[in-house]
């Protein structure tokens, strides 16, 4: 099964990944997300998986496509799947020309991603060398002294990545006192959170409030590399908590915090990430005459790959690629 999904998966986020790359700079997020819905949804029209979108660009009377409940792919396959897509992670990010913006779509077998609503989660990430180790709400020195201790480091060689936004005041201040260097992120804390389990990318956690539809995507590619999320509900308000009551969520949980396979239980998990723009973990989408390249990241729970995919991709048949490396 994994195989399978894995083929379509990436077909989708290449395609999606092109389609965004193709507005870069154009000062268009929406368009942006638009292109990369569409060659999405199309580029599933063609897979031989009959899929079912638990997170989504939103609930039908919002989004026209990619919405929560939407079935795509072919309805008599044998192969069902849960699917969460984030066509394009990091809208402005494309739209003004920065890095780190992807393509991403995670699938499982039905029930295997939890249904989460679009609101926030207050998110702990970390590699797998600290997983198991840390709790996201022991004191933020705590956290970062054991951090640096697994990876062998001193605490001002420990980067964190934080959302820049205005309720990250107090968290940004606790960092900086801790003694680690923070890199604060316009966007995309996604894209962040799977960089923490890459060893290279220079990122050894992520905390703060970002989405919750990022942060089961978050919790599909971890569980297949090896980090931790640890995530609690941050509800904007009472509507918010009765349309997640009506998708079966527990949301008097007492602040229940929820764990990688809590958010991702499947047992056939495979994730896939496509660059959109240049980023720490993955290449952005390179045009050439007739054709482009992409760079992208395939995961699989049960089979335990990790693929690293290089792609030409030919739009002119009469210009045969030219292939470099
Ligand atoms: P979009 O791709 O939908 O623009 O979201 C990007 C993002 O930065 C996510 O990575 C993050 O989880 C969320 O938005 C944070 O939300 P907010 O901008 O409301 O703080």
């Amino acid at each position: 099964m994994e195989n399978l999904i894995g083929v379509e998966a990436v077909a989708a986020t290449e395609a999606g990944a092109i389609a965004a790359a193709r507005l870069m700079g154009r000062g268009d997020r929406n368009g942006a997300d638009r292109a990369a819905v569409e060659a999405m949804r199309r580029a599933m029209e063609d897979s031989d998986m009959s899929g079912t979108i638990v997170i989504g660009e939103g609930e039908r009377d919002e989004a026209p496509m990619l919405y929560i409940g939407e079935k795509v792919g072919n309805p008599d396959a044998a192969t069902e799947v849960d699917i969460a897509v984030d066509p394009l992670e990091g809208t402005n990010l494309v739209a003004t020309g920065s890095p780190n913006a992807t393509a991403v779509l995670a699938a499982a077998e039905p029930g295997g991603l939890m249904h989460a609503p679009d609101t926030y989660l207050r998110k702990l990430i970390v590699g797998p060398m600290v997983a198991g180790h840390v709790h996201i709400d022991d004191p933020v020195d705590q956290t970062i002294r054991t951090i640096a201790e697994r990876l062998g480091r001193n605490v001002w060689d420990i980067t964190v990545v934080i959302l820049d936004r205005p309720r990250h005041e107090q968290l940004i201040s606790d960092v900086r006192a801790a003694g680690a260097r923070i890199k604060l992120i316009s966007d995309g804390d996604l894209t962040a959170g799977i960089s923490v389990a890459v060893s290279g990318t220079g990122v050894h956690a992520v905390m703060g409030t970002g989405g919750a539809p990022e942060g089961v995507l978050t919790a599909a590619a971890l569980k297949c590399l090896g980090g931790e999320i640890q995530a609690t509900f941050a509800w904007r308000s009472d509507e918010e908590k009765e349309r997640a009551r009506g998708m079966g969520l527990d949301v008097d949980d007492g602040g229940r915090v929820y764990r990688t396979n809590d958010l991702a239980s499947g047992e056939n998990v495979v994730f896939s990430a496509t660059g959109v723009t240049d980023g720490e973990l993955l290449r952005g989408v390179r045009f050439f005459g007739g054709g482009a390249r992409t760079h992208s990241l395939l995961t699989a729970y049960q089979r335990g790959t990790v693929r690293f995919i290089d792609t030409v991709h030919t739009f002119d048949d009469r210009r045969p690629p030219r292939v470099r490396l």
